[in-house]
């Protein structure tokens, strides 16, 4: 059933992503893992918007390859809490993030795999 919504998806980030490592706007892409892989399409969909595409922010919210996101600060528990809860504005002066609607907990464990691999290829960690 998913995997109808998927496919056009995965379409997009094999471009969008490539498979090798590249550079592009200062933000080093990696290879990425399966499990960061298929995070990134979901990212691509319910955290771009206001994170940018590569995690690097936007107008809308921080960039989540600040050092305040390194896994010492920011757990994997802390991911699924913000996108449960939403969290409220406190680092930076974006407003609330709003809690993310219609992504479950193990597509959230996906998208901590995307966030991870880009941190640690841009020093985060
Ligand atoms: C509507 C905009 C918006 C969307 C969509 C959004 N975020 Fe956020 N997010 C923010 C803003 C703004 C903050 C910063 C809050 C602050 O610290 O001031 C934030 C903070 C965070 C934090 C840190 C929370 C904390 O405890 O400090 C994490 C982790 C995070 N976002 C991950 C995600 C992920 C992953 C997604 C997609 C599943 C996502 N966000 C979608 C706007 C958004």
């Amino acid at each position: 059933m998913k995997r109808r919504f998927i496919a056009p998806l995965v379409f997009a980030a094999t471009i969008a992503l490539g498979a090798a490592p590249t550079r592009s706007e200062e933000v080093t892409v990696p290879a990425f893992s399966d499990q960061a892989r298929q995070g990134g399409m979901l990212f691509m969909g319910k955290c771009a918007s206001c994170h940018g595409f590569y995690a690097q922010g936007s107008d809308k919210g921080p960039p989540l390859l600040h050092r305040y996101y390194h896994p010492g600060h920011h757990s994997d528990e802390a991911f699924l809490r913000a996108i449960r809860d939403g969290a409220r504005q406190h680092h930076w002066s974006f407003g609330d993030m709003p809690a993310v609607e219609g992504i479950t907990d193990e597509q959230v464990r996906f998208v901590i795999h995307y966030v991870r691999e880009m941190q640690r290829a841009n020093g985060v960690f």
